[in-house]
């Protein structure tokens, strides 16, 4: 039994019968990882936003943003900006843009509630939500974004997301002029993400080179965002435009954009959970705190059983590295030719351990806040207390299909 491993037991323990598959949240790690992201962006005077979508449980939104140095979410729909603004919660940036008009109506809803700003790259969105904002007579709030991705030899090469046309600080001094000459709406900043660092792990065991270039690169394309968004802020300044919220940073690089000078905040979600693709990061270590636990059904042969569920695939590029890993018992591992299917999961066990029939094993999501869209409430385990905690889909919230 001792081979199980004491975080084994706890969860197990916590579950204690509930039926399976079921999600948990380690609060105390949960808490140590909050701890660990305010540090650098306190120690700066800035606030940490929360990123919604990397949670997707308003209990733990909640207690992420009790904490001192915490301020506003970072929603990813409207209809979810909405949901939030009635439920109390207070200082939303919808961070990716829309242009239907549903959705411009529940963004202005939601911002006679509190203080909305919508992040913006193109005119058809300024021109969507200033006709909405006009109609009911309130100021529609804009966050410019830039895009940050690393381009090293011309437009042939683009390292990071596509999101925004915005390249320079010229493009957005003149998307700012053109949200100030638009009615009904109010230029209040700038977000500029740096996903191609903040996302990119570079400490892979047994992979130095692929390591050391990783990291190479970050610190070189570091230097290109640092420069742009210190452009953007001069630019800005100098044609009059106040930058009331400068938003950038993610988990991944929460320490180094907390000291950048103009960023005014900085956002992290992620972290707070620690799913596994950010097991990978020399920088920076949070402690696992999300797990889902499914039940062990079959014991194919010695030293392997079979779970019940666990095709818990996330999104982006297809790779092994998005699906989920068998946690606890430390040890485990998925089948090469099998992975995580949809109703079956088969599972290596570690020599000496055995996992009965009808017992746990608790896997973690490559994604925090995909985890989810799977279930309709997390078991928030608070040391010998469990609360049960309703997700987006317990509450009936499905933004994205
Ligand atoms: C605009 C933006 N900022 C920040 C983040 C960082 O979030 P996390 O800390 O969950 O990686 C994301 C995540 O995708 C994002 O889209």
């Amino acid at each position: 039994m001792q081979a199980l491993g004491e975080r084994y037991l706890r969860f197990q323990k916590a579950l204690d019968g509930a039926p399976l598959p079921a999600a948990l949240v380690d609060l105390a790690a949960f808490d140590r990882n909050l701890a660990r992201l305010l540090a650098p962006v306190v120690a700066a005077g800035k606030t940490l936003r929360v990123a919604s979508k990397s949670v997707r449980v308003p209990a733990l939104l909640r207690r992420a943003l009790a904490a001192k140095g915490a301020r506003g979410v970072m929603t990813y729909c409207a209809k979810e900006t909405l949901a939030l603004a009635e439920d109390g919660f207070e200082d939303l940036l919808l961070a990716y843009p829309t242009v239907q008009r549903s959705d411009q109506e529940a963004l202005v809803a939601a911002s006679k509630r509190t203080t909305v700003s919508v992040v913006c790259d193109a005119v058809e969105q300024l021109e969507a939500l200033s006709s909405v904002a006009g109609v009911a007579g309130v100021e529609g709030r804009v966050i410019a974004e830039v895009d940050l991705g690393f381009r090293p030899v011309g437009d042939t090469v683009h390292l990071g997301v596509r999101r925004s046309p915005l390249r320079t600080a010229t493009d957005i001094a003149a998307f700012a002029d053109r949200v100030a000459r638009t009615p009904h709406l109010r230029f209040c900043g700038v977000m500029g993400y740096e996903a191609h660092i903040a996302g990119l792990g570079d400490s892979f065991a047994g992979k130095q080179i692929v390591s050391a270039a990783r990291r190479a690169l970050k610190v070189r394309a570091q230097r290109e965002v640092e420069r742009t968004r210190g452009e953007i802020a001069t630019v800005l300044r100098a044609r009059g435009h106040a930058i009331e919220t400068y938003n950038g940073g993610g988990s991944g690089s929460v320490d180094w954009t907390s000291r950048e000078p103009w960023l005014t905040e900085v956002t992290a979600g992620s972290g707070l959970l620690d799913s596994h693709l950010f097991d990978h990061y020399q920088d920076i270590r949070f402690e696992p705190a999300a797990y889902f636990a499914l039940q062990v059904v079959r014991r194919p042969k010695a030293g392997m059983v079979t779970c019940l569920g666990g095709g818990f695939v996330a999104s982006g590029q297809a790779g092994v590295d998005r699906l989920p890993i068998p946690a606890l018992p430390e040890g485990c591992a998925l089948l090469p030719l099998e992975g995580a299917g949809e109703v079956q999961t088969p599972v290596v066990l570690p020599a000496g351990v055995e996992v009965a029939l009808g017992e746990p094993i608790f896997f973690r999501h490559a994604k925090a806040g995909e985890l989810a869209e799977h279930f309709a409430e997390y078991h928030l385990i608070d040391g010998a207390r469990v609360e049960l905690a309703p997700t987006y889909r317990g509450r009936g919230w499905c933004f994205l299909g």
